[in-house]
């Protein structure tokens, strides 16, 4: 997929999930909403969804893919990493991430983005996104998805 085909692909998810959410303010409705969209609409995307932060871990969230681990510990994995930092990171191998949290053998990349309260800066969940392929997501991903994150959040 170009860079081209990649940003036009984000830019329809954009307007399709403004065009849906529209005067929506329920976190929930939000995060199954956002799944639902990029899930569809890349097909390399395998796994698609949230974790939430709740309690001082993280808890899975709405998502679109094979059953996935329930709750990850913060500092563990590439979630919980990001969770901690507070900064996206875009993993092009997971096997090569030190204490990657294999919850599909499938896995071989992965970017996850921090999702936080627009108004507080408090970390509400990560968006977390799996790929089947080695080396799927960069900058472009990674642009979209931050946009896309804090417009809606
Ligand atoms: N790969 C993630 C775990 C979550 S699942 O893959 C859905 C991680 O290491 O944080």
């Amino acid at each position: 997929m170009t860079s081209e085909i990649k940003a036009k692909n984000y830019q329809e998810c954009f307007r399709k999930l403004e065009a849906l959410l529209a005067g929506e303010s329920d976190q929930i409705v939000i995060m199954a909403s956002i799944s639902s969209v990029l899930g569809q609409a890349f097909e390399h995307f395998y796994w698609t969804g949230f974790y939430r932060m709740l309690h001082g871990e993280l808890v899975v969230g709405p998502y679109q893919g094979t059953p996935a681990c329930l709750r990850i510990s913060i500092g563990k994995g590439v979630c919980g990493t990001v969770a901690q930092t507070g900064v996206t990171e875009v993993v092009d191998d997971v096997h090569a991430f030190p204490g990657h949290i294999a919850c599909d053998a499938a896995s071989e990349s992965e970017i996850v983005v921090p999702v936080k309260d627009s108004d507080s800066g408090k970390l509400l969940a990560v968006l977390d996104i799996d790929s089947t392929t080695k080396a799927s997501f960069d900058e472009v991903d990674k642009k979209y998805l931050e946009m896309v994150i804090t417009h809606f959040f």
